[in-house]
C-alpha cells in the first residue's frame, strides 16, 4: 500500500530513489514520483518528477540530468483520487517550498481541505496527502513571517491530522535533511557510512546498508547524512538504535525465473526445510516454539483458539484451526481480521488469539491485535516479516522464515503459515492429550514435506497443461470438503487474483444445494479429492459435475479411483491426513501461475492489488 523511500548523502539521489522504488513497487504501482533538492541551483532548488503507472514510466519521464543529493520518492496504490500524474506523490505546498510523500490514510483530510480552501490555498490533486504539504508550509511560514523550524513544523502539521501515515518531508530551505513521521504505516531508517536512507521496508535499501532503525508509531526523525535524531510529539530526543537485518540483494532478484511468483513457488522445498530446522523435538515428539513466550502450563490454560488473518492468510487460518482441533482437540476457528473489531468481539482470557500475516503490516490484522490486547486477551503471531509492526506488537510468536516474498500473490509464505500452524497444533496437542507416538508421527510428516513439495513441483509440465485448459474459461469452481475446503478457497483466490477469471470456492457438499445449476461445458471445476474418509462422496460429487458436462481437474492422492469423474488427474504424495492440505495446495499455486502466464497477464503485479495492505 504505497512505498516510500528517501536518501540524503554524497550520492546523486535520483538513481538511489528509483532503485528503491523498483524494490517497493510490490506495494503499489498506480503511479510513481520523486522530488530531489539541489540548493546549488537557484533556478531549480527542487525538482519533482511524477508519472502515472510503473516505476519504469517514471524512469522514462526523468530528465537526463537531475542533480541533487537529497530526495524522496513514492510508489502509489491509489486510495483517494484516481491513478494519475496529478495525484501522484510527492505533493508540493502552495509556495513550492515543501514536498511530501505519504503511505496511509488521512481520515480528516476533507475537513482540512475545506479549511485550506477557505484560506485561499489552491488544491491541485484529489488526494488526502496534499493537505500535509500545505500544512507544513503554513507552519514554516508562520504568521507575520515568524514560522517554526522544519522539525517543529512537521510536528505541528502532524498534530492536525488524524489517521495513519508514514511521511517523508523535504523543505527547500533546509536542504540537508528529511523529516519523517510514523503512525500506523511502516517506516524505517537505513544507516549508511556518511549517508542515510528512509524506506517503507528494508528491501528498498538493502543494496546500500543492512543497518536499520525501525521506527515506532508516534516517532518522528530528522535525518541528515551524518545520522538521525528521533523525537516524539512530547519529547525532543528518544533513543532508537540500529539493528542488523538479514536480507540479501540476491533474495530480491529473479535468479533466472520469469517471475517472482515462480521463483517463490520453487523456493518452497528449501525454505520449508530451513523453517523446520531446530523446531522439531524428536525426544518429546513436540515442536520447540520458544518465541511464543508461553510455558506448557500457560499453554494448557487455553480452552479455545481464535485465528485472525486477512485474505489468503485467513484461508490458511481455517486450515490451522482444523489442525489445532485435530491435534490438540481444542475448539478453534478462523475469522477475517478485517471484520473482527467491528463486531465488538468478546475477548476471553481463556482463548488464545493467533494472528497470521506475511507482511506483518496488514492494517486490519494489526488493529485486531490491538483490539485483543485492549480487552486483556493474549495474542500471538505467525508472522514472516521480521521486525514488522505485528511481530513487534504481539505477546509472542513464531517467525515463518519464508524469506522475502515479492510477488503480490502469496505462495511460499502461505505454505510456511500452514507449517507454522502444524507446529503450533503440535505444541498445543503435546501439552494435552496428543500421544508421544502421534507427536512423532506428525514430526515425521513435517520432515517429509520439503521433499514432497519438490516431487509436486517436478510435475510442473502437467500442471501447466491443465492450467492452459482452464485459462480460457470465464468462470470456474474450486471445491473441497472439510480440510480440503480451505485448499479450494486458496486455490480460487490465487486463480482469480492473477488471471482475472471469476473463480469461486465452494464446499463440495454444498454444490447440490444451488451452484450445480451453473455447471456446463463452459464452467470447469478444480476438485480437491484427498484419500480420506470422504473420498467416495467427493468422487460422487465430481461425477455429478461430469454428468452435467463440466470438466473436472482432480487434485488427489495416488490410488484414488476416480473412474470417469475427472477429465484430468493431478496427484500429490500422501502425508499424514492432518498435513495433507499443505501439499494439496501446491498444485493450485502452479495452476494459477500458468493460467495467468497463458493469458499474458502481469503475474507479479496483478491490477488493483498491492502486497502489503497497510490501509483499512
Ligand atoms: C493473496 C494475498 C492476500 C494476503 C492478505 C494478507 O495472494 O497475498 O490475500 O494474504 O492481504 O496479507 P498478510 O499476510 O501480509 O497479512
Amino acid at each position: 500500500m504505497c512505498g516510500i523511500v528517501g536518501y540524503v548523502g554524497p550520492q546523486q539521489a535520483a538513481p538511489v530513489l528509483v532503485e528503491g522504488l523498483t524494490r517497493l513497487e510490490y506495494r503499489g504501482y498506480d503511479s510513481a514520483g520523486i522530488a530531489v533538492l539541489n540548493p546549488r541551483s537557484t533556478a531549480h532548488p527542487s525538482r519533482v518528477v511524477r508519472a502515472k503507472g510503473r516505476v519504469r514510466d517514471l524512469e522514462a519521464a526523468l530528465p537526463a540530468r537531475l542533480a541533487g543529493t537529497i530526495g524522496i520518492g513514492h510508489t502509489r496504490w491509489a486510495t483517494h483520487g484516481e491513478p494519475s500524474e496529478a495525484n501522484a506523490h510527492p505533493h508540493t505546498s502552495f509556495d513550492g517550498r515543501v514536498h511530501v510523500v505519504h503511505n496511509g490514510i488521512i481520515d480528516n483530510f476533507a475537513t482540512l481541505r475545506s479549511r485550506l480552501a477557505v484560506d485561499g490555498v489552491e488544491l491541485t490533486s484529489d488526494t488526502d496527502t496534499e493537505v500535509v504539504a500545505h500544512l507544513v508550509a503554513r507552519e514554516l511560514a508562520g504568521q507575520d513571517g515568524a514560522g517554526l523550524g522544519f522539525e517543529d513544523a512537521v510536528r505541528a502539521a502532524v498534530a492536525q491530522i488524524d489517521g495513519t501515515y508514514a511521511l517523508a518531508v523535504l523543505d527547500t530551505a533546509n536542504p540537508d535533511r528529511i523529516v519523517v513521521a510514523r503512525n500506523g504505516s511502516p517506516l524505517l531508517l537505513g544507516v549508511g557510512d556518511g549517508e542515510m536512507f528512509v524506506a517503507s521496508d528494508a528491501s528498498a535499501i538493502v543494496r546500500h546498508t543492512s543497518q536499520v532503525v525501525l521506527l515506532d508509531d508516534g516517532d518522528f526523525a530528522s535525518v541528515t547524512p551524518d545520522g538521525f535524531r528521533t523525537f516524539t510529539a512530547d519529547e525532543e530526543h528518544t533513543a532508537r538504535s540500529a539493528v542488523t537485518i538479514d536480507l540479501t540483494v540476491e533474495e530480491l532478484e529473479l535468479g533466472g525465473h520469469a517471475h517472482f511468483m515462480h521463483k517463490e513457488i520453487h523456493e518452497q522445498p528449501e525454505s520449508v526445510e530451513r523453517m523446520l530446522t531446530g523446531r522439531l523435538d524428536d525426544r518429546f515428539g513436540t515442536a520447540k516454539l520458544g518465541g511464543l513466550n508461553l510455558d506448557p502450563r500457560e499453554l494448557r490454560r487455553f480452552t479455545r483458539v481464535k485465528i485472525l488473518g486477512c485474505g489468503s492468510a485467513y484461508y490458511v487460518g481455517q486450515l490451522g484451526a482444523s489442525m489445532i482441533e485435530d491435534l490438540a482437540r481444542i475448539p478453534a476457528d478462523a475469522e477475517p481480521a478485517s471484520e473482527f473489531r467491528y463486531r465488538n468481539p468478546i475477548i476471553e482470557p481463556s482463548t488464545l488469539y493467533v494472528v497470521v500475516s506475511q507482511s506483518g503490516e496488514t492494517a486490519d490484522t494489526l488493529f485486531a491485535v490491538r483490539e485483543v490486547q485492549r480487552k486483556g486477551g493474549t495474542v500471538v503471531g505467525l508472522v514472516n516479516a521480521v521486525g514488522s509492526s505485528i511481530a513487534r506488537e504481539v505477546d509472542g510468536g513464531v517467525y515463518l522464515h519464508a524469506g522475502p516474498e515479492v510477488a503480490v500473490a502469496s505462495t511460499k509464505a502461505l505454505t510456511h503459515m500452514s507449517i507454522g500452524f502444524a507446529l503450533l497444533a503440535l505444541a498445543l496437542g503435546r501439552v494435552r492429550d496428543l500421544s508421544h507416538a502421534d507427536g512423532k508421527r506428525i514430526i515425521a510428516g513435517l520432515r517429509a514435506v520439503p521433499g514432497q513439495i519438490a516431487q509436486i513441483l517436478a510435475g510442473e509440465e502437467e500442471l501447466a497443461l491443465a492450467a492452459k485448459e482452464l485459462a480460457p474459461a470465464p468462470s470456474l469452481f474450486f471445491i473441497g470438503r472439510v480440510r480440503g475446503y480451505p485448499v479450494a478457497r486458496e486455490g480460487a483466490q490465487k486463480f482469480k487474483e492473477i488471471t482475472y477469471r471469476h473463480a469461486e470456492a465452494y464446499p463440495t457438499s454444498e454444490l447440490k444445494h444451488g451452484p450445480l445449476a451453473l455447471i456446463s461445458p463452459e464452467l470447469p471445476t478444480v476438485a480437491v479429492i484427498p484419500d480420506d474418509d470422504l473420498v467416495e462422496r467427493n468422487v460422487t460429487a465430481a461425477q455429478e459435475i461430469r454428468a452435467r458436462g463440466g470438466a473436472v481437474v482432480a487434485i488427489t492422492h495416488p490410488g484414488v479411483e476416480l473412474g470417469d469423474a475427472a477429465t484430468r488427474r493431478i496427484e500429490v504424495p500422501r502425508n499424514e491426513v492432518e498435513l495433507d492440505p499443505i501439499l494439496l495446495t501446491i498444485p493450485t499455486q502452479l495452476l494459477g501461475y500458468h493460467a495467468a502466464v497463458a493469458l499474458g497477464e502481469d503475474v507479479d503485479r496483478p491490477r488493483n492489488l498491492a502486497k502489503s495492505v497497510t490501509v483499512e
